[in-house]
């Protein structure tokens, strides 16, 4: 691992109203974001036609826009895709980490669906940001209802030093995708796995596959979002790398769900209109992994798919 890797420092709810006194901005990438002091919350659901998936091919074309979601963070993920998650492998008040938050799409989710939430991120602005998306009142009324507890950090998802050994139900998280978008200026670029070369950024994940290890639960499920680019023409298979460094440190693939991506800056926009001799990449992976139970359960994978024997386990 990295020497120089952030501790995770709490941010909290005081922490986040000072900041907010004397910011109406954060700045993420060189995009200007606004802190918003009074959400106007329409609806704190999805659409009343939508129903939950239950096939291996996601496709969000709206994104989804209640409660405090909203697109404008560079590469952040369509709310469905965690509350899908969510409600299929976990249960309330269950503990459900994003180690690399952004603006917090997966902790407001976690708040309406009543899980307890950890997010963390390795950039400042992104966790106020993350707070600001929290920063609303939510109570559906229901006599059972809980309200959760959500904590945010600052920090490294290659170092999650304030998380206990198999303390958390579920891990949903959307890793950089290596350098394709970057998140943060060069000055705080401390651990920001979006400015390493492939690589390093690959030796990046196999710590945070570890810690994903570590901090989740046996037979508990980790889903991570990542997808693919092209360099000089060619097709740079980013997400399978990942999968592979994730299969090194234990998990077993459950799914490989395919997602279709929509409104992606790299390959419609930029290209749109023009002729090339390659398709435009509008897929990504959602590769879900559960953590062994022990030993036993290993083997009984590893006996499932006896083609890898000799060459990867
Ligand atoms: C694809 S974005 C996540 C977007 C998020 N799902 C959302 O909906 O807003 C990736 C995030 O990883 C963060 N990041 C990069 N390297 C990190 C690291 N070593 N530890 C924690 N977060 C990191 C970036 O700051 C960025 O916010």
């Amino acid at each position: 691992m990295e020497k120089n890797v952030r501790e995770m420092i709490e941010i909290t709810e005081e922490d986040y109203k000072k900041f907010l006194m004397k910011n109406e901005f954060v700045t993420i990438g060189g995009v200007k974001i606004k802190l918003e002091k009074n959400w106007n919350i329409k609806t704190f659901s999805p659409p009343s036609d939508y129903k939950l998936e239950n096939t291996t091919v996601w496709s969000f074309p709206d994104r989804g826009s209640w409660a405090t979601h909203k697109g404008n963070y560079r590469g952040n993920w369509s709310p469905y895709i965690p509350r899908n998650l969510m409600l299929k492998y976990s249960n309330k008040g269950d503990w459900v980490l994003d180690q690399m938050m952004g603006s917090g799409t997966t902790l407001v989710e976690a708040k309406l669906l009543e899980r307890n939430a950890i997010g963390v991120d390795v950039n400042y602005e992104a966790v106020m940001l993350a707070r600001n998306r929290l920063d609303f009142y939510y109570n559906p009324l229901l006599p059972e209802y809980k309200e959760p507890i959500i904590k945010t950090f600052w920090g490294d998802a290659r170092k999650l030093d304030k998380i206990k050994n198999e303390s958390i139900d579920l891990i949903l998280t959307h890793p950089p995708y290596a350098n394709i978008i970057t998140y943060s200026k060069k000055k705080n670029m401390i651990g920001d796995l979006s400015y390493l070369s492939f690589n390093d950024y690959l030796k990046g994940m196999k710590d945070v596959a570890q810690e994903s290890f570590r901090v989740l639960k046996p037979g508990k499920i980790c889903a991570i979002l990542i997808g693919d680019t092209r360099k000089f023409k060619h097709y740079v298979p980013i997400a399978f790398r990942v999968l592979q460094v994730f299969l090194d440190v234990g998990f077993i693939l459950q799914e490989d769900i395919i997602k279709l991506q929509w409104n992606m800056k790299a390959t419609r926009e930029k290209w749109r209109g023009r002729k090339y001799d390659f398709y435009l990449i509008s897929h990504e992976h959602i590769f879900v992994f559960r953590k062994p139970i022990d030993d036993k359960d290993f083997r009984k994978y590893k006996f499932s798919v006896k083609w890898w024997e000799n060459n990867v386990i």
